[in-house]
């Protein structure tokens, strides 16, 4: 479900026509619909709400303040990566309770603020960084306390390589074979309470069978655990739900939950989950204008002001978002969401941006109806690692972020100036 529909051939995020947000905000622009992240935020809450869990929203996918702001008011916790994920929840309002931190390379500075604030859980990914929070917690003198990142080892046929996180050769997390021996030098430290576990198996993962054989040998690591005496209280779960990329693709949170719950539900454990792209994925669109229409050898080019600086998923992970017109031809119908879907009367289109690298496209081969220069292009699913992963290459300025609520809407984030391409340059 989302709230961006066509009513009488134009594009609408929830009450407002997308040809508005567009030409009062201008080009490329990032839209998202509130009751579309609260929709997905329930939807995972109440498909587990038998395990009563912690949904800790994945910050990286989308981290605007604004939206964390509205996901904190719904209940929602945070996975944190890094400082600024950090000082970006409490800036949202946050309880630092309900903050767990992942990550492999967390420095001195991080861990120490983190400690400072009081996060609920660090999930720690090697026996050095253990070694040092431990050193870090001794200094602070405050109750600190981790879990293990563990690799059970399973990963999804259907998940990109450059995003499968939870196998054995891996940076992320220690080998799950090796979970017992870190448990018998760690388990015990004076400064960190190592009593939960912890794992991410890839993102994303299009079913339920995966988490199946990873919980499956968790749990069976954590009777072990158990059997010697470390008491394993909270299981996190991280993140890698799907989304519908294209319509009716991925499994619904209730069809994860279907499978994971009952594993889990007499566990006596405390549930955490770090869903990021569930949520967030299908809550936006990035509205972009044709610049030109070119012909190219045998190939018809769709240019427009949006590139891989703005949404870099194509260029990286040859990832498919539909891209449709935000204003249908005469008498048209709202298409399916499908990639392969043609357009009546249409020819194939690569839709690429104005960046100097021939791997500068939004989508390849798509039939669409017939553009010109100054129509607006939507890419839809566009929500997750969109403008979170834009950058200023090229001295582009990035896009503004626009949030919708109902018939009102307003930005979020304003677009970048020529100033802020320099801002940070000394004596410039
Ligand atoms: N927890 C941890 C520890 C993670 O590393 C991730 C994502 C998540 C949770 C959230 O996963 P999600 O529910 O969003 O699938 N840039 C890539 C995705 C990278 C995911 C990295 N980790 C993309 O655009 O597909």
């Amino acid at each position: 479900m989302d709230r961006f529909r066509y009513q009488n051939g134009e594009l609408y995020c929830e009450d407002v026509p997308a040809a508005q947000i567009a030409a009062r905000a201008g080009t490329p622009v990032y839209v998202y619909s509130a009751a579309t992240l609260r929709h997905h935020y329930r939807a995972i809450a109440e498909a587990f709400a038998p395990l009563n869990p912690l949904l800790c929203f994945a910050v990286k996918s989308l981290d605007n303040t604004h939206i964390l702001r509205l996901l904190a008011e719904a209940g929602s916790g945070f996975d944190v990566v890094s400082g600024g994920e950090i000082a970006r929840a409490l800036r949202a309002g946050t309880d630092p309770a309900k903050i767990v931190y992942s990550g492999v390379a967390k420095t001195d500075r991080e861990i120490r603020e983190a400690v400072s604030v009081g996060i609920k859980m660090f999930n720690v990914e090697s026996e050095a960084e253990f070694e040092n929070l431990s050193r870090l917690g001794g200094e602070a003198g405050r109750p600190v306390r981790a879990s293990l990142r563990i690799n059970p080892d399973v990963y999804d046929p259907r998940t990109h390589v450059k995003t499968a996180t939870g196998r054995k050769e891996s940076k992320f997390g220690v080998d799950i074979d090796r979970a017992e021996v870190f448990f018998q030098t760690y388990g015990r430290d004076a400064n960190v309470a190592l009593d939960a576990l912890d794992l991410h198996i890839g993102s994303p993962i299009y079913s339920a069978e995966p988490y199946v054989r990873a919980i499956d040998r968790t749990l069976a690591l954590i009777e072990s655990l158990r059997a010697k005496g470390f008491a394993i209280r909270t299981l996190d779960l991280g993140g890698g739900f799907a989304a519908d990329y294209e319509e009716g693709r991925s499994p619904l949170a209730a069809d994860y939950a279907g499978q994971i719950v009952p594993m889990l539900k007499d566990s006596g454990l405390e549930i955490i989950l770090e869903p990021g792209r569930q949520i967030a994925c299908n809550a936006g669109v990035l509205l972009t204008r044709v610049q030109y229409v070119k012909q190219g050898g045998s190939k018809k080019f769709l240019i427009v002001d949006a590139a891989m600086t703005d949404l870099i998923r194509p260029a990286l992970y040859d990832s498919e978002h539909f891209v449709w017109p935000a204003k249908l031809p005469a008498g048209a119908e709202p298409p399916p969401r499908r990639i392969s879907h043609a357009a009546e009367g249409g020819v194939p289109v690569d839709v690429v941006g104005g960046v100097c690298e021939s791997s500068d496209f939004l989508a390849k081969g798509r039939t669409l109806p017939p553009m010109e220069r100054g129509d607006l292009l939507t890419v839809f699913s566009a929500g997750a690692y969109g403008f979170v992963m834009s950058s200023q290459y090229n001295s582009r300025p990035r896009a503004a972020e626009v949030l919708v609520e109902g018939d009102a809407w307003r930005v979020i984030r304003r677009r970048e100036t020529y100033d802020d391409l320099f801002a940070a340059e000394c004596d410039v």
